[in-house]
């Protein structure tokens, strides 16, 4: 009897093991800082209690530009990752190549197509099918301030641009770096983004960014865009060039500068480092942006591998990004909002709740735009064709003129 019970638990003891290593899922993934990693924990910690085993692949560099290029290596190799987390248009580009698998059947079963907001459809669908699991919804058109330096600078948050420059100017005067910023393409994107919605408004963003039209890259109001970044840089620390996002975000943490211009990944540095919003922290729509929303969503591809085990493994997956409890687990960790329309905002902090908030009256206000600097406005050719512009006016090495002349043409050049 013993014997028997024995080779039993031998046999269950194989089973296990056998299905762990059938059911697996390798993610390509670049949430390396400590809040991206904390949240991603939770996505993990779900599939292991599926009995789904996490192989990590993660490749740092904020908004996945490295991570898009690790990626480029692997499927030429003949060699795809099982998972593949991807914004905006780079879903387009790969879904076009006929190698993302299809999670229809998943998404008729969750009900996606009642629930998905529909800015997030136009990059989850390909062809009318589902071939992405958005796990998030940011917004990048946000300021993150120390509440010590604020109050010490009035404590009225600024509402517009002339504000924030005043704001900027106290912070000075108290000694820290007025505005932490991190000189690496993405992040002079994201603040010029926030910038030319700011001086232009929605309309004009969309006519700049979304429709690249050359009269609004080259215009007045993209003038003043342009001054403001040089205006801005006389209030970065010296050693800004190249500093990963999440470190500027820790020097807000620190009292050491006053304000970060940052997406809502933003927060989830500060939750992490045990900071709380209104008493320690203060989240504000970046000035002059209030009620407009630009957006990016976080989604996982499943690349087409023809292995039934592993397709098992990625529709899990899929199913458990989608799940309202985990919606809500993940996304109060990372610093996003739900990517379904259907999750109640009781379980989020006071940025959660307005970032819940405005992204839905901006959905029917017609106030929402995709991100340039996140993937959602242009494909990766334009949008780095404007970060180089950018990226060299605001380090001084062209002119105003200049970039206001080389933009549309960098935009043309690109398409
Ligand atoms: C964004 C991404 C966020 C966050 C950020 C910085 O593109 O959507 O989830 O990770 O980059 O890495």
């Amino acid at each position: 009897m013993r014997r028997f019970l024995l080779a039993g638990a031998a046999i269950s003891a194989m089973a296990t093991s056998t299905a762990l290593a059938e059911e697996s899922v390798e993610v390509l993934h670049w949430w390396t800082s400590g809040g991206e990693a904390a949240a991603l924990g939770v996505l993990k910690e779900n599939l292991a209690a599926k009995g789904v085993a996490w192989k990590d692949m993660p490749v740092a560099g904020g908004s996945g530009v490295q991570a898009m290029t690790a990626l480029r290596a692997r499927v030429t190799a003949g060699d795809p990752p099982t998972a593949v987390q991807m914004l905006g248009f780079d879903i387009k580009d790969w879904a076009e190549m006929g190698v993302l698998g299809n999670l229809d059947d998943l998404a008729t079963e969750q009900g996606w197509d009642k629930v998905v907001p529909a800015a997030l459809q136009d990059f989850s669908k390909f062809d009318g099918h589902w071939i992405a699991a958005p796990v998030n919804v940011h917004s990048t058109n946000w300021l993150w301030i120390n509440k010590v330096a604020l109050d010490k600078a009035g404590g009225k948050p600024p509402e517009n641009i002339d504000e924030f420059f005043a704001m900027l100017d106290n912070f000075k005067e108290q000694g820290i770096t007025p505005l932490a910023h991190g000189g690496q393409p993405w992040q002079d994107g994201t603040l010029w983004e926030a910038l030319v919605l700011s001086e232009g408004g929605m309309d004009f963003y969309k006519k700049a960014v979304i429709e690249a039209d050359p009269a609004a890259l080259s215009g007045d109001t993209m003038r003043k865009v342009f001054d403001d970044l040089t205006k801005l840089r006389g209030y970065f620390d010296d050693s800004f060039s190249g500093r990963d996002w999440n470190l500027s975000s820790a020097m807000v943490i620190e009292g050491k500068a006053g304000a970060q211009q940052m997406g809502d990944w933003a927060k989830g540095e500060f939750l992490r480092a045990g900071k709380k919003p209104g008493a320690d922290f203060v989240c504000i729509r970046f000035p002059g942006t209030q009620g407009d929303v630009l957006f990016n969503s976080d989604q996982f591809v499943m690349f087409d591998l023809g292995d039934a085990e592993k397709r098992d493994a990625q529709l899990k997956m899929a199913a458990a990004v989608e799940d309202p409890a985990f919606q809500v687990a993940f996304n109060t960790v990372k610093g996003s909002v739900p990517a379904r329309t259907d999750v109640p905002d009781t379980e989020f902090d006071d940025c959660g709740k307005k970032g819940m908030k405005d992204l839905a009256e901006a959905a029917t206000s017609g106030t929402l735009a995709g991100s340039l600097a996140h993937g959602h406005a242009q494909p990766s050719a334009v949008k780095e064709a404007i970060f180089d512009v950018v990226t060299q006016q605001l380090n001084g090495q062209i002119t105003t003129d200049e970039a206001l002349k080389r933009l549309p043409e960098a935009v043309a050049a690109a398409k």
